[in-house]
Parts: C-alpha cells; sequence; structure tokens
C-alpha cells in the first residue's frame, strides 16, 4: 500500500508559524512521526510540501496509478482551491483531508473546506497526531476498496 501525504502553503514554517496554534513541533518532526507511523503500519508513504498551488494540483494529478490513497492538508488553499477541488475529483483517489487546528472553531472564512466538498472524511484540531490518525483511517478505507 502506498500513501502520498500532501501538505499546502506554510506548513513548512511549523515550530515558527502563531506556535499557540500549530504547536512547537517543527516541519521535519511531522514528517518523522508520519515516516514512524507509515513503518509501524507497514505502508510506503511519500510526503511533499508546497507553498503552490499548482504544484498541489499536479502532485495529486500524478498521484493516480502511482498511490492508493492521499492525505491532504491544503492548509489556506482548503478554502479557496476549486482547482484542487476540481483534481481531486479528476483523479477519484481515497482521501483523508487533515488540519492541524480544528477549522470549524475558527474565523468564519476557515469553516467552507472545498476539499470536504470532495471526501466527507476529515481530522481536524489534533495537532500531528491527526497525520497518524488520517494514515489509521486511509489505510482502513482502501482496505475496504481491495
Ligand atoms: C490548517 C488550517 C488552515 O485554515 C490554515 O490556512 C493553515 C493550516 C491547519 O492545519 O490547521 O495553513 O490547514
Amino acid at each position: 500500500m502506498k500513501i502520498l501525504v500532501l501538505n499546502g502553503p506554510n506548513l513548512n514554517l511549523l515550530g515558527i508559524r502563531e506556535p499557540a496554534l500549530y504547536g512547537k513541533a517543527d516541519y521535519r518532526a511531522l514528517v518523522a512521526r508520519v515516516k514512524a507511523h507509515a513503518k509501524d503500519k507497514g505502508v510506503k508513504v511519500k510526503i511533499r510540501q508546497s507553498n503552490y498551488e499548482g504544484d498541489l494540483v499536479t502532485a495529486i494529478q500524478k498521484a493516480r496509478g502511482r498511490y492508493d490513497g492521499l492525505i491532504l492538508n491544503a492548509a489556506a488553499y482548503t478554502h479557496t482551491s476549486v482547482a484542487i477541488l476540481d483534481a481531486l475529483k479528476g483523479v477519484g483517489l481515497p482521501t483523508v483531508e487533515v488540519h492541524l487546528t480544528d477549522i470549524a472553531q475558527r474565523e468564519e472564512f476557515r469553516h467552507l473546506s472545498y476539499v470536504s466538498l470532495y471526501t466527507p472524511h476529515l481530522v481536524k484540531g489534533e495537532g500531528i497526531d491527526g497525520y497518524l490518525h488520517a494514515m489509521d483511517i486511509l489505510i482502513d478505507l482502501i482496505g475496504q476498496l481491495k
């Protein structure tokens, strides 16, 4: 089983960026925890981050046929990107949306998620642990499809 974890803009600033909201652990710590969890679960994982919407769209397109599922934190593009929604619909891979914070409890402009218009599977407000939780959900989802 191969899983792609895609992270959107500013997530590379973890640890520096608004630590009261996003925590003190940095992006390298997130990557290490995701990789360790994948190893424990016996799945292959690739983790990518981009600040560019088009890169994320291309990564979703290229995931078709290469990965069994996606874990996606589109960050700010969650709330704006019809292009990411269209790419998800176009490719049709099982996807779990993840957010470090609880977007439903934050500013109103964060309440709309275009990613949620594609997938009902959402983990929010669990910090980095949420990525591990999302991976468990995705592994179950992919298992049900096989
Ligand atoms: C985020 C929430 C988004 O609203 C925000 O723009 C981010 C991070 C989260 O992980 O909590 O960049 O996706």
